[in-house]
């Protein structure tokens, strides 16, 4: 009963491994999201679970994916940026592998993760935060975790921070993650190859440097080169930090977490985002001063912790469910 395959169903990448029950990583794939097809992701994540099972005896699944997921955890309603539309998943991957499986979001595994096994160990009330291709959110309240009424909570990313702002996958307009997401940088990035500028022709060098073509440029480009010191890479960073911040200020009034905890891609950035995110957090913070203010900080397990999360949640239910002998 020690093993369960998590898989993590990001707007870009599936991250997938076989983890133990201290939150170790035994094997892993990668590979590309289909982001068009529901029944494709279906394939994708059949092949993986053959593939890891192949060498590992393995009890459940795991599924962090990014979507709205219903109060009874089988079925992805929705999904800003991938296919799925009332896709009753669980029962799906349960019916192709013949193993239990327990789906939640992606950013609910990810801080899930963090929780048990990372930064917010031992913390009764948190508000987990994961960059990605969007912003994804989670909840401990009085140390549980926190779904909400229909099974949705934490749907930060989509919380409008500008009227009319720019146009979101959910169908919307001026969600948060437009501003302070992977998809800004990418977004940056993919203009500045666009119009040929030298910083356009850095990033497409980074890209073709690990094997990719040059529309593949996106926000880790931009984050290396801000790491090696250039200073527009910097800034649109900074950027993203100080929306990050406001959002983080926001949260705080309405939830008053003891910590917030950083995760995704776009935290790689350390200090070049979390800096700016901490000023503008305290900037805007209500009633600062006269009271205490939340720690705001990196995530531990870095771009694991969604895969990490779901095996365990898997883990955990697999044996709640199964009759003891
Ligand atoms: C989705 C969330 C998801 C997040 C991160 C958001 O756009 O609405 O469900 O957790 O992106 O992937
Ligand atoms: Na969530
Ligand atoms: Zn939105």
């Amino acid at each position: 009963d020690k093993l369960a395959i998590g898989i993590d169903i990001g707007g870009t990448k599936i991250a997938a491994g076989v983890v133990d029950e201290d939150g170790l990583i035994l094997a892993r794939v990668r590979r590309d999201t289909p982001t068009t097809d529901a029944a494709e992701v279906l394939d994708a994540i059949t092949e993986i679970a053959t593939e890891l099972r192949a060498d590992h005896l393995v009890r459940s699944i795991g599924i962090g994916a990014a979507g709205f997921i219903d109060a009874s955890q089988s079925t992805v309603l929705f999904s800003p940026h991938l296919a799925w539309r009332n896709e009753p998943l669980r029962d799906r991957v349960s019916r192709r592998t013949g193993l239990p499986v327990l789906v939640d979001n992606d950013a609910n595994a990810s801080g899930w993760a963090e929780w048990r096994f990372g930064a917010a160990q031992n913390e009764p009330d948190v508000v987990a935060i994961t960059l990605g291709t969007g912003i994804g959110g989670a909840l401990v309240i009085d140390g549980q975790p926190y779904r909400g009424g229909h099974g949705i909570a934490g749907e930060f990313g989509h919380m409008q921070v500008e009227p009319d702002g720019r146009p979101c996958e959910c169908g919307n307009r001026g969600c948060w993650e437009q501003y302070a997401s992977g998809r800004v940088l990418s977004r940056r990035a993919a203009a500045e190859v666009g119009g040929g500028s030298p910083l356009g022709r850095r990033l497409v060098e980074l890209a073709v440097g690990e094997g990719l073509a040059p529309h593949q440029v996106d926000g880790t480009h931009v984050t290396r080169l801000a790491r090696a010191g250039d200073a527009t890479a910097r800034e649109w960073i900074a950027e993203v930090g100080q929306w990050l911040g406001v959002g983080i200020a926001n949260l705080a009034a309405a939830l008053d977490p003891g910590i917030f905890v950083i995760g995704g891609g776009v935290s790689d950035a350390d200090d070049l985002l979390l800096l700016p995110a901490r000023a503008a957090y305290s900037a805007a913070l209500t009633g600062r001063g006269y009271r205490a203010e939340a720690r705001v900080v990196k995530a531990h397990l870095g771009a694991d912790a969604g895969l990490v999360g779901a095996a365990d949640m898997a883990r955990i239910t697999a044996r709640r469910r199964r009759p003891a002998h």
